[in-house]
């Protein structure tokens, strides 16, 4: 898409009602006809544009395609998504992030992709990912932090993915310990955070989010371990999956600044505040001990849950599947 079109495309979004042709031609400094061709290079990528007489012109639709410069017209982001690579396939984001750092890429790079072969979840699984439906993202961070510490942004990219879920659709997800973003009990969103550090610092971290937007029922695997949805059948309405990616990034980009001056305590307290299983009683599973059951009481600086047991102990679980009971 042409750097013009992606202006227009961002006046649309940002100034309500219709533009006239002379206010984006002087906007622009652009004759009309250009104005005009551009419109139709638009049209002609599946946007809606409606021209009416004396009155200009308004977006009415934008194809289901994540676009770079659609998601980056709509970025206020400081560094989060300032370079920003897109590919229609590939085999896993973080993959690719991960090389991208090792070759120097800047913090805040993000790869974005409409498909995935390999998607790669946590504990060896695979991430389901077809194209044209969902997101699939990647963030560079480069931190100056101890490699215990990092765990601490992968509440950050769930309490990222939690506020653009509530921003775009209303709905309201919860957090379950440690990352899996649920809608109804159902997973809605997967994080992977990967790292390269040595023993007394960090080189960079690879923020990987996976987020099933207008993923349909039957796009779903057979054989899931727990129940999946997506935002399409929770909300009933499809996302613009350009607006949720920037939106998305816009958050990260917040919450890391804030991260960064202030520490992990205020993530730390909006990731407790939208956990599901905040104060109350659970077991879990999975440990590779025996099963634990008592009351969550929160996670430690190093991401681990806190769980009181019933005998009053203090537990720290660093693995394992937490059921709310
Ligand atoms: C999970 O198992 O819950 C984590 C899923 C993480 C999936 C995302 S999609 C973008 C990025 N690239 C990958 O290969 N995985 C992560």
């Amino acid at each position: 898409m042409h750097p013009k079109a992606g202006t227009i495309l961002r006046l649309f979004r940002t100034e309500p009602g219709y533009i006239s042709g002379e206010f984006l031609s002087k906007e622009l400094g652009i004759s009309r006809t250009a104005v005009w061709k551009h419109i139709s290079a638009l049209r002609n990528g599946g946007y809606c544009v409606e021209a009416v007489p004396s009155r200009g012109y308004r977006l009415i639709s934008s194809p289901d395609v994540i676009n770079p410069h659609e998601v980056t017209a709509q970025l206020d982001s400081k560094t989060i998504g300032r370079h920003l690579e897109f590919l229609k396939l590939t085999a896993s984001t973080n993959a690719d992030a991960f090389r991208l750092a090792e070759n120097g890429a800047a913090e805040g790079t993000v790869v974005l992709a409409d498909a995935q072969s390999g998607g790669k979840g946590r504990r060896g699984r695979i991430w389901s990912s077809p194209a044209g439906v969902n997101l699939y993202c990647s963030v560079v961070l480069r931190p100056a932090i101890m490699p215990n510490e990092a765990p601490q942004l992968t509440f950050l990219s769930a309490v990222a993915v939690a506020r653009a879920i509530e921003l775009t659709t209303g709905l309201t997800p919860e957090i379950k310990w440690p990352n899996d973003l649920l809608i109804t009990g159902k997973k809605v969103a997967g994080l992977l955070n990967e790292m390269s550090a040595e023993t007394d610092g960090i080189n960079f971290v690879i923020l990987g989010i996976g987020v099933n937007l207008n993923m349909t029922a039957g796009q779903f695997p057979d054989d899931l371990r727990h129940p999946a949805t997506s935002l399409l059948l929770e909300s009933g309405s499809g996302v613009d999956r350009s607006h949720f990616a920037s939106t998305m990034l816009n958050e990260l980009d917040r919450l890391y600044r804030d991260f960064l001056e202030h520490g992990f305590g205020p993530v730390r307290e909006e990731w407790q505040r939208r956990c599901n299983a905040n104060g109350r009683q659970v077991i879990v599973s999975d440990t590779g001990t025996a099963c634990t059951g008592g009351t969550f009481i929160g996670i430690d600086t190093d991401g681990a849950l806190l769980l009181r047991a019933d005998d009053s102990v203090l537990h720290r679980i660093t693995c394992g599947d937490v059921r709310v009971i």
